[in-house]
């Protein structure tokens, strides 16, 4: 298997859709928001590609007057789970997070979401408050944190 993890284009909106369509049943992301966010300079966003087919993306946003990025969204296409996509796409997405200068990432889960619970206890995400009802559903969210080590990219060195 060779994946390759690259920055998201303007090309990857209709897999971004059938992605977003196929691996979550409520709260999605609309076509046009994902186009609107993925425009955003606020925007951090990397896509996992197989042979020329998208298997998932990931979202960060991030804020002038804020050191802390936002994993906003993370999805694999239900047939290509369980097979790392989702943990090099939080690897490089990271990296991105870094190379911005920021120190840390958080993130919200729904409660009952056990995969991506797992996946972010295994990256090194902690658990630090939940939000009561936050879901369409009336869930609620897990908040999550990890410190992430600024890059000086400067001069290229760590
Ligand atoms: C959560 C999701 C992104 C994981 O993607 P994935 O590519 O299957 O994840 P990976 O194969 O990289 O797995 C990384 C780790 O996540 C955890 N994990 C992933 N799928 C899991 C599952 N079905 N059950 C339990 N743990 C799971 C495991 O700890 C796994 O590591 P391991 O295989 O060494 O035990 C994917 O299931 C998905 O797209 N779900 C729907 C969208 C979603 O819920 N996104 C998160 C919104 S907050």
């Amino acid at each position: 298997m060779s994946i390759d993890v690259r920055p998201i284009a303007q090309a990857d909106l209709d897999a971004l859709v059938a992605i977003e369509n196929a691996a979550f049943s409520g709260d999605r992301l609309s076509r046009r928001s994902l186009q609107r966010l993925i425009r955003s300079v606020a925007a951090i966003a990397c896509v996992a590609e197989e042979n020329g087919k998208i298997l998932g993306y990931a979202l960060a946003l991030t804020r002038r007057t804020s050191g802390i990025a936002r994993l906003y969204s993370i999805a694999v296409t239900p047939g290509e789970t369980g097979k790392g996509v989702a943990g090099l796409l939080m690897c490089r997405i990271e990296e991105a997070v870094r190379e911005r200068g920021l120190r840390a990432m958080r993130l919200e889960v729904r409660a009952d979401n056990q995969a991506a619970i797992r996946l972010y206890e295994k990256t090194g995400y902690r658990r630090f408050a939940q939000y009561e009802n936050y879901y369409h559903d009336g869930m609620r969210a897990l908040r999550y944190q990890k410190a992430l080590c600024a890059l000086n990219t400067e001069n290229g060195r760590r």
